[in-house]
């Protein structure tokens, strides 16, 4: 336990230090309580959305034509971009909407194609730029998972100095708002994928983005079965594969903190026990438990936990929730991980947070709790 404090203590001290020179003269900036809303989802409209406890939503997810890289958008599309701006900017409160461009998996070699030439970049902004003005959406993030080497890092970079001049441009001739600018990016800023060494372009993306959103999940899953893990703890006292980890690294290499979110899964991810008596984080496992590959939403994990009357554990160390039941193990987060999670990232002078994804709660237990710990 001596041990564990000391961790937290250091981390604190570290992230400090880091702090320490950069002011607070941006502390006076509004929070972001964020959420992206799958815009597949046929349950959950967005006139079911709670707009209290959010800023910002974003509409999950675009993409371009993979050769033209312009968006043409089928009416089915056009209708639900236009009712879910619409609705949202009409709900009380009203929250802001930006449109996500990419997704996990979502042709990443596209993206590079695209962003490889000044040409295809602008034909790409403006057509951008183009949709979110016409269906009235207040923004666009780029969720590009991810440039796969150093060349790509780069031309994400290029890309974001030219998509911020064109919104300025833009903004000046229609004397409206300039769109907001945001990116969906990896946990840690730098890191090596299949043996090549990559690290974000910092410098561009400070310069031209509003706030970047930290995907801070998603660290075990089904591809390692052989033992279970907390997806997204806060705290890993064996590696750097943590929240506190990749938020400090991005911090580090000269991201401002207000322009730092933070990723919170409304998700987890579940294991087959190889002995259900041994059952903590880590506890050897011989396959991925229920949901589709492994993953249940939060409001899922719930009803398993209820109707099995798994045993659930907060684990302060890591920061972190699991539950259990037989031979079914599931890491998540639940109000006590976020709160405290939310905690840390006040602490450390973040702009906020947002979820993955916003229909996956549970009656809004975690978005309320979270927009309440936030506040306090
Ligand atoms: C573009 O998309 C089409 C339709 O999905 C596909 O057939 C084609 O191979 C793609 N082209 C490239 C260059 O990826
Ligand atoms: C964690 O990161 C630090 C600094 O970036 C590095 O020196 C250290 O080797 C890393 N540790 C592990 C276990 O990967």
């Amino acid at each position: 336990m001596a041990s564990l404090k000391f961790i937290h203590f250091l981390s604190i001290i570290i992230l400090l230090t880091i702090t320490a020179g950069s002011g607070c003269a941006m502390a006076s900036l509004p929070a972001v309580k964020g959420a992206y809303w799958p815009s597949w989802s046929e349950t959950f409209p967005p006139s079911a959305i709670d707009t209290s406890l959010f800023t910002h939503i974003y509409y999950a997810f675009l993409m371009p034509n993979n050769v033209t890289f312009k968006f043409e958008i089928p009416d089915s599309t056009a209708a639900l971009l236009l009712n879910f701006a619409t609705t949202l900017h009409h709900k009380n409160p009203p929250v802001k909407t930006l449109i996500s461009i990419g997704g996990g998996g979502a042709d990443p070699p596209m993206f590079a194609r695209m962003a490889s030439e000044a040409k295809s970049r602008q034909v790409f902004v403006n057509s951008a730029i183009e949709v979110a003005r016409k269906f009235g959406f207040d923004g666009l993030d780029l969720d590009w998972e991810f440039p796969k080497d150093p060349k790509e890092m780069q031309d994400l970079g290029h890309l974001f100095k030219d998509w911020r001049d064109a919104i300025q441009k833009e903004a000046k001739s229609t004397k409206k708002a300039p769109l907001l600018l945001t990116a969906a990016v990896y946990f840690s800023v730098e890191f090596l994928w299949d043996e090549i060494y990559r690290k974000f372009p910092v410098e561009p993306m400070k310069n031209n983005l509003d706030w970047i959103n930290v995907m801070c999940y998603d660290y075990r899953g089904s591809w390692d079965t052989t033992a279970t893990g907390a997806q997204a703890l806060l705290y890993d006292p064996k590696s750097n594969i943590s929240t506190s980890y990749g938020l400090a690294s991005w911090i580090r290499a000269g991201m401002p903190q207000h322009k730092v979110v933070m990723g919170l899964p409304l998700y987890g991810k579940t294991w087959k026990l190889k002995d259900p008596n041994v059952n903590g984080i880590g506890a050897p496992a011989v396959g991925v438990g229920p949901g589709d590959d492994g993953v249940l939403i939060f409001s899922e994990v719930v009803k398993f936990n209820k109707k099995n009357r798994a045993t659930v554990v907060y684990d302060a160390e890591t920061v972190s929730t699991y539950s259990y039941a037989g031979s079914t193990w599931i890491g998540y987060d639940d109000t006590m991980s976020t709160t405290t999670k939310i905690g840390f990232a006040k602490a450390h002078g973040l702009r906020g947070y947002f979820f993955w994804a916003i229909s996956f709660d549970d009656e809004w237990e975690i978005s309320t709790q979270a927009s309440r710990a936030w506040t306090i």
